[in-house]
């Protein structure tokens, strides 16, 4: 919206207003009419889902809690701010990572940025983004996950100018007794950090999940996923190639959980520094970083999982942990047990029926499973489109029959058939684990010259490819 005859500066100081998609109509009501009546540009979200969309905090991070963005009368900032403040109190919305809050209990922050889209070109054809201070001055005007002033221009509310901040945002000791000496994932949804538990010198990831963010009236918050990450680890106490639960605390209005440090790097940052995992290492090569040990790991977890009753449900390679020669899983936010689960996975990695949030099954996390040794060996994502739910399937098996033929043998012909129907897929893991891969079909010999033993495997293959590439139900 935007009242006849009001001049609007490239940059100044805006307001926002955050809500719950829950109280976003009354939120409505109360300051359309106030905003109106004061004369200034402003910004809403135009419907709940556009709401929810900038709550979820992975479609645009630094969006969460923008219901409102408020472009008021440079001399009005501190007085309209203070005004909205005093009016909202109370009102609950998730906090706005790149500014500061007026007062702690009303949802109306404010920050110096840009009033126009970044990509809009300024009045030099500039980047909008970009803010250039009366002094020759750069100010990188786009909003991210901390607050940032430029250098010449002071509070409206504080008085403060930059650098004259007192607390640091976050705490460098956590829950009275875990020393944070690492920040490992940086994310609008809650930050993961290591620590070391100053009782006794513990290595420990803490997990963070933020008040009120991705919100949905059926499941809850991410402190929701939190809440069924840990009921998931206490089912899964004794279970080898699984953190330990070790804490889970408050911190304000968010929580934080705790558990064992499982080692210093996920399977996707191994193989961005280390290269794929290969089918046939060189000789000498060592075993650590061949596929088939790697697969072989994995199914031995997801078996001990199956067998208590947990189906993971994302199973990527951000969620597997290496350390050396110990391969774990982490990350059981959406984890379905004991007839409870939270609905979520990773697009790509989770199969059509999971985004279609059908009951858990455990041959889901054998779909993850079979795109995550792809994405080991080949270091490419899955394909995905928004509407096409199985197209990472149906991709990965076409790219498997152009690679390796009909007839795969050895660690990929298990991985075409973790991807098959739900005998074949359960078969196929229950061999992976124990080690016995399908064999090679001989090139030597002649078809009529083989083994009976290869003769039945690759019979059993030949159909294979074709069964599996008919869509799932
Ligand atoms: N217990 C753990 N030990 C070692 N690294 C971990 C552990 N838990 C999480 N991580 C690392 O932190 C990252 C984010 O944690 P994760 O639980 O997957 O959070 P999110 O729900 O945000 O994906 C993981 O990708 C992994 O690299
Ligand atoms: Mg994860």
């Amino acid at each position: 919206m935007c009242p006849d005859g009001v001049p609007l500066p490239d940059h100044g100081w805006k307001l926002h207003v955050s809500s719950r998609s829950a109280t976003y109509s009354e939120l409505v009501e109360k300051l359309v009419p106030l905003l109106l009546a004061e004369g200034c540009v402003f910004k809403l979200a135009r419907s709940h889902q556009v709401l929810d969309r900038l709550n979820n905090g992975y479609s645009a991070p630094a969006s969460v809690g923008k219901a409102f963005t408020i472009y008021p009368d440079q001399r009005r900032v501190r007085g309209l701010g203070l005004e909205l403040a005093e009016l909202l109190r109370g009102h609950p919305g998730p906090r706005v990572l790149s500014d500061r809050r007026v007062d702690q209990d009303s949802p109306v922050y404010y920050r110096y940025g840009p009033f126009r889209k970044a990509g809009d070109s300024g009045a030099r054809g500039r980047f909008a983004a970009r803010i250039d201070g009366p002094g020759g001055e750069e100010f990188e005007g786009r909003a991210g996950l901390h607050y940032e002033q430029p250098a010449w221009v002071v509070d409206p509310f504080t008085g403060q100018r930059p650098g004259e901040e007192s607390a640091p945002e976050e705490p460098a000791v956590l829950g009275h007794h875990y020393r944070v000496v690492e920040g490992i994932l940086e994310s609008a949804r809650g930050n993961v950090y290591r620590a070391v538990d100053q009782r006794d010198g513990t290595k420990v990831v803490i997990k963070q999940a933020r008040a009120l963010v991705d919100e949905t009236a059926t499941s809850g918050d991410i402190r929701m996923r939190l809440r069924n990450e840990r009921r998931v680890l206490h089912a899964l106490k004794d279970c080898p190639g699984v953190p330990r639960f070790l804490d889970h605390f408050r911190h304000g209005q968010d929580e934080f959980l705790v558990t064992s440090d499982a080692g210093p790097v996920n399977l996707a940052e191994d193989v961005a520094r280390n290269g794929p995992y290969p089918i046939d290492p060189h000789p000498g090569a060592g075993d650590r970083r061949r596929l088939e040990t790697l697969g072989r790991r994995l199914a031995r977890i997801l078996l001990d999982l199956h067998a208590r009753g947990v189906v993971m449900r994302d199973l990527a390679p951000k969620n597997v942990v290496i350390d050396g020669d110990r391969v774990s899983v982490v990350d059981f936010g959406v984890a379905g047990y004991d007839g409870l689960h939270l609905p979520g996975g990773t697009h790509g990695y989770a199969p059509a029926r999971q985004r279609r949030d059908e009951p858990p099954l455990d041959t889901d996390d054998l779909h993850a499973l079979a795109m995550t040794l792809l994405f080991a060996t080949w270091h490419m994502r899955p394909v995905t489109r928004e509407d096409d739910s199985d197209l990472p399937r149906e991709h990965a098996l076409r790219a498997i029959r152009s690679a390796h033929g009909e007839e795969p043998a050895g660690v990929i012909g298990i991985i075409a058939d973790l991807l098959g129907d739900e005998h074949t897929a359960r078969t196929a893991l229950r061999r992976l684990a124990a080690g016995e891969l399908p064999i090679p079909p001989t090139t030597e010999s002649p078809p009529t010259t083989e083994s009976p033993r290869t003769a039945e495997v690759s019979g059993a293959t030949r159909t294979r490819i074709r069964t599996r590439t008919e869509p799932s139900r």
